[in-house]
């Protein structure tokens, strides 16, 4: 087990602007910590860092205080001396071999005594569950078993850190789900600093202890989960991460509860924003980010913001209803819960609480 410092890194390929530029971040002891980011953001290339699969240009990264890599001081030691173990979207078992074999296969090939491959196979699969499938053909498993053969394949090296880069992305979605938390069950129960890459934020919200939001090769937000989505830093993480309604204001001053009115002119309302409204000064245009369930419809709670406007389409999901509301020149995304009678063309009162809007910067 394992802390790991990653501090300034640089990545470049050839030309092309920096892949990870000057990213840095601390995964702690036992930690399960999510990169997760669009297409090309860097999370690979900075998993790939750690891993000791590149050689960046600038920047640290250390396991505890032992220094792995240093570009200043040239130093970047072999994947094999880092003693961290990695799972792929590929699963990358290999076929006409059984499972065993597939495990063993890495210890077999660093000449491990044969006795305690056998001891440390057993134990790998045992703690991934397929135990009484040791003399399958790995190629007779189920697209879920097979991730686990590669989970086992990385436990068996006794890794101090686990690498992911989108383990579950090749699983139908069923499976995924269930895999999400196999996953997380067993690192959590080893104990394992993990470090996880994904694109899928619901993947990330399911599985982390903290999720670092990465765009364009920089850190755009790092926290829990919650603070993430309730409290996102940017318009880009805000958008990203699940969905909201963005509008375009300008501060007004301040109101109650440490709150800062906003004048939203295409939506003709004045609303009242509770989050991330420290340090807003009257006259800054600003983005205030409102998730489409922190909006109620009909029964508007009595506060500050209200706002009137027309139900423009209304979808019946069961759980919720998902509605489009126009207010003025905007429209609205909303959830609506409950057993309410929704239908287009009817006029309807809005209501968020100043603490669900958030305002954004820059
Ligand atoms: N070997 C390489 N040679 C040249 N460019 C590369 C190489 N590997 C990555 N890149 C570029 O670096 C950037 C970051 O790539 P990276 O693979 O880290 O993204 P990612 O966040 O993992 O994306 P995805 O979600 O698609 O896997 C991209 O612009 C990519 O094209
Ligand atoms: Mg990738």
């Amino acid at each position: 087990m394992a802390s790991v410092s990653v501090r300034s890194l640089v990545k470049r390929f050839g030309a092309d602007a920096a892949a990870v530029n000057g990213v840095s971040f601390t995964v702690r002891e036992g930690e399960f910590v999510t990169l997760l980011g669009p297409s090309g953001c860097g999370k690979t290339t900075t998993l790939r860092c750690i891993a000791g699969l590149e050689v960046p240009e600038g920047g640290e990264i250390l396991i505890g205080d032992e220094l792995l890599t240093s570009a200043g001081r040239g130093v970047c030691l072999p994947p094999e001396q880092r003693r961290l173990g990695m799972v792929f979207q590929s699963y990358a078992v290999w076929p006409h071999m059984t499972v065993f074999e597939n495990v063993a296969y890495g210890l077999r090939a660093q000449s491990v005594a044969r006795a305690e491959v056998g001891e440390r196979v057993t134990k790998a699969l045992e703690l991934v569950g397929l135990s009484g499938l040791q003399d399958r053909n790995a190629t007779k498993l189920s697209g879920g078993q097979q991730q686990r053969v590669a989970v086992a394949r990385a436990l068996v090296y006794n890794p101090r850190v686990l690498l992911f880069d989108e383990p579950l992305s090749n699983l139908d979605a069923k499976l995924r789900e269930q895999m999400r938390l196999e996953l997380t069950r067993l690192v959590r129960e080893l104990g394992i600093t993990s470090i996880y890459v994904t694109h899928d934020q619901a993947e990330a919200m399911v599985m982390s202890d903290r999720i670092i939001v990465m765009h364009e090769g920089r850190i755009q937000q790092e926290g829990v989960p919650q603070a993430i989505y309730d409290e996102p830093a940017s318009r880009f993480v805000a958008d990203f991460i699940g969905v909201t309604n963005l509008l375009e204001g300008t501060a007004a001053g301040r109101g109650g509860e440490g709150g800062v009115w906003v004048e939203v002119p295409e939506a003709g309302a004045r609303l009242l924003c509770g989050r991330r409204a420290e340090g807003v000064e009257p006259g800054e245009r600003v983005t205030v980010s409102i998730r489409p369930e922190h909006i109620s419809i009909e029964g508007a709670p009595a506060g500050p913001n209200r706002v009137e406007g027309t139900l423009t389409e209304a979808i019946y999901l069961g759980q919720s209803w998902d509605c489009r509301v126009r207010v003025k020149d905007v429209s609205l995304r909303v959830q609506a819960q409950g057993e309410v009678s929704l239908r287009p063309g009817q006029r309807v009162a809005l209501g968020v609480l100043p603490r669900r809007c958030v305002l954004l910067r820059g």
